[in-house]
């Protein structure tokens, strides 16, 4: 057991795909992997342990936001000998050049986040993704003749904000969208010697207020969520 995390050691893979939501984690298991063991249920955050084409794998939520994925995946690493966290979520797109449904493979995160900086000494606002498993995932992306854009994003404290437009860290390391969690998985991962990588969904788009709705959600998350498990087992 961690802090947050009830599993008993061993009970967790090397490589855990890490959803926001845990319901999502839920419908990964349920759906996409067999002999599914759910694992913790600390705070609703679930945790399920199963074989994907007869490798060991372990989807759990990360919650949503720095904070959370910042606790999550450091007591994967520590705790669990966690040795890659491929996160899946969704972003918002600041630009009309990318679609609805578009996939993205994290290449930097930008942020004004001070996760990285008060917790790891690490400066600056760029962490790249850690480790072989973006390149993984583009190999493994190109395989499957899935297109996984490599790009950089901004990691977000703010959902909800008074001013339209990019931010001005987005805007300074052409980052084509946003979402909340990337920065602090990479600043742990940096900070441990693990892997991590990121894959989005675009689930709208800012510009045009273009959004997947709650009924399409399921349809959307099905590539990537292919991606991640096939990349997972490489
Ligand atoms: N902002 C932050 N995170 C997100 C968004 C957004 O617009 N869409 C999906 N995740």
């Amino acid at each position: 057991m961690s802090v947050h995390i009830s599993a008993k050691k061993g009970e967790i893979a090397k490589v855990v795909l890490q959803p926001g939501d845990p319901l999502r984690a839920k419908y990964i298991a349920e759906n996409f992997l067999t002999d599914v063991k759910l694992v913790s249920q600390t705070r609703g955050i679930f945790y399920f342990t199963g074989l994907y084409k007869g490798k060991e794998i372990t989807v759990g939520a990360s919650g949503m936001g720095v904070p959370s994925i910042g606790i999550y995946s450091y007591e994967l690493f520590t705790e669990y000998d966690v040795d890659t966290i491929i996160r899946i979520g969704t972003c918002g797109a600041y630009t009309t050049d990318l679609k609805l449904f578009d996939l993205l493979n994290v290449e930097n995160s930008a942020s004004e986040s001070t996760y990285a900086q008060f917790a790891w000494g690490i400066e600056g606002e760029l962490i790249p993704h850690q480790g072989n498993a973006f390149e993984v995932i583009n190999e493994t992306a190109s395989s499957l003749s899935i297109n996984a854009k490599a790009t950089n994003i901004h990691t977000s404290d703010i959902f909800y904000r008074k001013d339209a437009g990019i931010p001005a860290v987005a805007e300074k390391y052409n980052c084509l969208a946003v979402e909340m969690e990337a920065f602090a998985l990479f600043a742990n991962a940096k900070h441990l010697g693990k892997n991590a990588a990121t894959i989005l969904t675009v689930s709208d788009i800012i510009p045009t207020h273009e959004q997947i709705s709650a009924d399409e959600r399921e349809r959307a998350l099905k590539p990537m969520i292919e991606l991640a498990l096939e990349s997972a087992i490489k």
